[in-house]
């Protein structure tokens, strides 16, 4: 099986990013992380960073028929992105949001998500621990018979 996990804009800048909000380890690191969890579960990870909507837009037209599910931090998307939602809505891929702040205790325009209300779960609040929680759930509920 495998999991596409995407990264949406400046991300790539976790380690430095504001540190008190989003903690110091960097992506690579947290993709790391993944990757051991990964190997725990049985199933393979594809990973992508864009700080361009479209881009991980064109990844999910392009990826979909082969991953069982994503993973995905659509950070300021989150908020904003119709064709986002669109797009997964349109591959009809099982998706889990993850958030590593809790974007319910900031600021009021961080409590909207377009994607949640279609995602399989939402998790935020846990750092790195977000992804990999989401992970373990969007494994867990696809092998679910
Ligand atoms: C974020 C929360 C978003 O509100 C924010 O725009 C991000 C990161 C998070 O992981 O906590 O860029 O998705």
């Amino acid at each position: 099986m495998k999991i596409l996990v995407l990264h949406g804009p400046n991300l790539n800048l976790l380690g430095q990013r504001e540190p008190d909000t989003y903690g110091t380890q960097t992506l690579a690191g947290i993709n790391l992380g993944l990757q051991t969890v990964a190997a725990e579960l049985g199933v393979e990870l594809e990973f992508l960073q864009s700080n361009h909507e479209g881009v991980l837009i064109d990844a999910l037209h392009a990826r979909f028929a082969s991953v069982a599910g994503v993973v995905i931090n659509p950070a300021g998307l989150t908020h904003t992105s119709v064709a986002l939602r669109d797009a997964l809505l349109g591959v009809s891929l099982p998706f889990v949001e993850v958030h590593l702040s809790n974007v319910h205790a900031r600021e009021p325009f961080r409590r909207h998500s377009h994607l949640s209300d279609v995602a399989r779960g939402v998790v935020c609040g846990f750092g790195p621990m977000s992804y990999e929680l989401g992970l373990r759930g969007l494994v867990e509920g696809l092998r679910r018979p």
